[in-house]
């Protein structure tokens, strides 16, 4: 991908999924009943007390899914109405700013167990993917882990799942090799699974965990 290119597509149809209301209703038509659920508990894994950054959020529809035990939620996202709508909706359980993925997008001083990164990767272009891999990086705790989900192209990929991805306003959209070789540049650990069944139609997501080692 060429540097400085935009890989986020919102014009067209797509400017209607910058509103909160579109969007949130399009992950409920096409989320799988219980898949957020089973990211939570077999990804997530939050704890009582974590602290949880959530980089890229959205409308901070994950909230939902995260204990009311959690230690503190912050999320940004660079759409002002989605923070907007995270604002109105969540009130006190969150804090959420309206920032781009930037070193200045790190708030100061504070040590996350859990870094969230969820169908954000595939709206970078590379350099700014590597910004995401080093603000999650810094913003963690030595132990602490980073989740990212997206979209992936695979070999032998269904036929509607690599069409409907060629229509995603993430324009970025890469193989498993691709996405795990940005995440390397920060995080030496990685683990990384593909899953097949988080939508009700065919559809692949690439699912990593980088946890930043002690030091
Ligand atoms: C597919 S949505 C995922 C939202 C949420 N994490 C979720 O799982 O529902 C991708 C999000 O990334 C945000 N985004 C894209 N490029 C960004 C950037 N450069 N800085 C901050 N947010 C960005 C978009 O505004 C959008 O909310």
């Amino acid at each position: 991908m060429k540097a400085g290119a935009n890989a986020h597509h919102d014009t067209g149809l797509h400017r209607l999924l910058d509103r909160a209301g579109v969007y949130d209703a399009l992950q409920n038509l096409l989320l799988r009943k219980g898949s957020r659920e089973r990211y939570v508990g077999e990804f997530i894994r939050p704890f009582p007390g974590c602290r949880i950054l959530d980089i890229g959020c959205g409308p901070a529809g994950m909230l939902a899914y995260l204990p009311p035990s959690i230690g503190q939620y912050v999320g940004f996202d660079m759409n002002p109405a989605y923070i907007e709508a995270a604002r109105r909706r969540w009130g006190s359980r969150g804090t959420f700013y309206c920032r781009k993925v930037d070193a200045a997008a790190l708030p100061a001083g504070d040590a996350y167990d859990i870094v969230l990164a969820n169908g954000i990767v595939h709206h970078l272009e590379d350099a700014e993917a590597l910004r995401l891999f080093d603000i999650a990086y810094r913003a963690l705790r030595p132990g602490g882990r980073l989740l990212t989900y997206d979209n992936v192209y695979i070999e032998s990929q269904h036929w509607f799942a690599r069409w409907l991805i060629g229509r995603d306003r993430g324009k970025a959209v890469r193989t498993r090799e691709a996405y795990e070789a940005l995440a390397r540049s920060r995080f030496t650990r990685i683990e990384s699974t593909i899953l097949y069944d988080t939508l009700r139609v065919p559809y692949t997501i690439l699912v990593m965990c980088g946890t930043r080692t002690g030091e």
